[in-house]
């Protein structure tokens, strides 16, 4: 027998490691900062936990799990995804009693037995979110936020599109389901094997359907989002205006149906024109009923999950080189007690976690201005006698062009905004 791992599973070799580092460190920093501690759980599960939160009729429970006999005869699963381990341990260890929020973030590897291809792997990394305790549209719109915050730290978000839309609830969606039987029903021997199966089973799915025929079906069927009950359409009108008042570009498509059946109302999906078919780098959406279906008090939570390697393939081509030597913050000073104040200062920050650079010759000002811009730096501190005599310093945003005149003591704690 040859020597090889198994189809679907990738090595990730020492000289590849940094960019994946510096990804899962910049995730780390920003869902940190948003209130997101990490647990860590089982790559594995009682088959039932993924059965009963994916939905059996899913295609991922049907034909992608890699499903064993435990030695005592119990089945277990290898996880194909983490909200339905998160959720599981979320009930074991009562966190719902602890607080009225939690919110949890992991990273690990998943396993889904699928067709391999660029992008699409048996085993792959994700990284994700989920927030417990809030129905509220803020909480979504906070996730999503993060999710595209996290993006632009890497630098990926220009080459990416927010699609979101809403499924509705147990009120608007039966109604809904049923509309789309009546839709599909006069076509049904034009569906494919499995959508004819989708339409007793979940018909919702079939608008998920890869093939041409169905696609071209499925063109003019009813919407969700025209389906919606007040309530949901409320919810839903407040995720999209809490978004849009923080400045997200997104669209509203209300052909996401997602590929598992615990959500309600909000899903997303972040897609790129950069990957070829594997082009979702990653979604979620909220799953109001997931904690009480396994048995937990009625918890409403949302989240995502991305999926690292589509996002190191993205980054790969979009940064060849990987990431600059980075360098948040240059101090720039003119005369020798700023200087003093430039070496101080610039200990403060990186005991901050800043990562600082400064001139130690008595270069001119211009000169310390054009090595802030070749070092790439977010911001320059620019330390004069005058300001400082009145404790002030300036600082200048290199990608806005902006200046502002700020306290020397304030700066010395700006070690957040610098860093992300
Ligand atoms: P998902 O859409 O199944 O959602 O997966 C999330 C992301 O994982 C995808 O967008 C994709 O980037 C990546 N991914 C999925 N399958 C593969 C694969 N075979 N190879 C490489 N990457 C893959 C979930 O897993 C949900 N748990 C997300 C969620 C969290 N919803 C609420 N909370």
């Amino acid at each position: 027998m040859k020597i090889q791992s198994i189809r679907g599973f990738n090595d990730i070799l020492p000289e590849k490691i940094k960019r994946w580092h510096r990804i899962e460190e910049r995730a780390r920093t920003i869902f940190e900062l948003y209130g997101f501690s990490e647990i860590r759980i089982p790559v594995i599960e009682f088959t039932d936990i993924f059965a009963r939160s994916l939905g059996t009729t899913t295609d991922i429970v049907e034909k992608e799990m890699y499903t064993f006999t435990d030695r005592d005869g119990s089945s277990i699963t290898l996880r194909p995804e983490g909200t339905a381990g998160v959720v599981r341990a979320f009930i074991e260890h009562s966190m719902y009693a602890q607080s009225p929020i939690t919110k949890l973030y992991y990273s690990g590897m998943m396993f889904r037995h699928e067709r391999p291809q660029k992008g699409r792997y048996r085993g792959f990394y994700q990284i994700g979110a989920e927030l417990f305790g809030s129905k509220e549209p803020l909480a979504d719109a906070e996730v999503i936020i993060m999710l595209w915050r996290f993006f632009e730290a890497i630098g990926i978000a220009p080459y990416l599109k927010l699609e979101i839309s809403s499924l509705g609830d147990e009120n608007c969606r039966p109604a809904y389901k049923q509309k789309l039987v009546e839709f599909f029903m006069p076509s049904r021997n034009q569906l494919c094997e499995d959508c004819r199966r989708r339409l007793e089973v979940n018909p919702l799915r079939i608008l998920d359907c890869k093939k041409e025929s169905c696609k071209q079906i499925a063109q003019d069927a009813p919407s969700m989002l025209d389906n919606l009950c007040s309530e949901c359409r409320e919810h839903f009108e407040s995720v999209k205006n809490t978004l849009t008042s923080l400045g997200a570009l997104f669209v509203s498509n209300p052909r996401i149906v997602r590929g598992l059946d615990y959500y309600t109302r909000t899903v997303f999906e972040v897609t790129t024109e950069e990957l070829g078919a594997q082009n979702t780098v990653g979604a979620g959406g909220r799953y109001d009923h997931l904690v009480e279906e396994l048995e937990g008090p009625p918890t409403p939570a949302v989240g995502f999950a991305v999926g690292m390697e589509r996002i190191i393939l993205l980054h790969e081509k979009k940064f060849p080189e990987g990431f600059q030597k980075e360098v948040d913050t240059f101090i720039a000073h003119l005369g020798s007690e700023a200087k003093k104040t430039a070496f101080l200062l610039a200990y403060e920050l990186r005991k901050n976690g800043v990562f600082t650079e400064m001139d130690y010759e008595n270069k001119s000002l211009k000169s310390q201005l054009k090595r802030a811009d070749k070092l790439g730096v977010k911001y320059t501190i620019i330390i004069g006698e005058e300001e400082l005599s009145r404790g002030k310093v300036k600082v200048r945003d290199m990608r806005k062009s902006t200046e502002d005149e700020m306290n020397l003591e304030d700066v010395k704690k700006l070690a957040i905004k610098f860093r992300i």
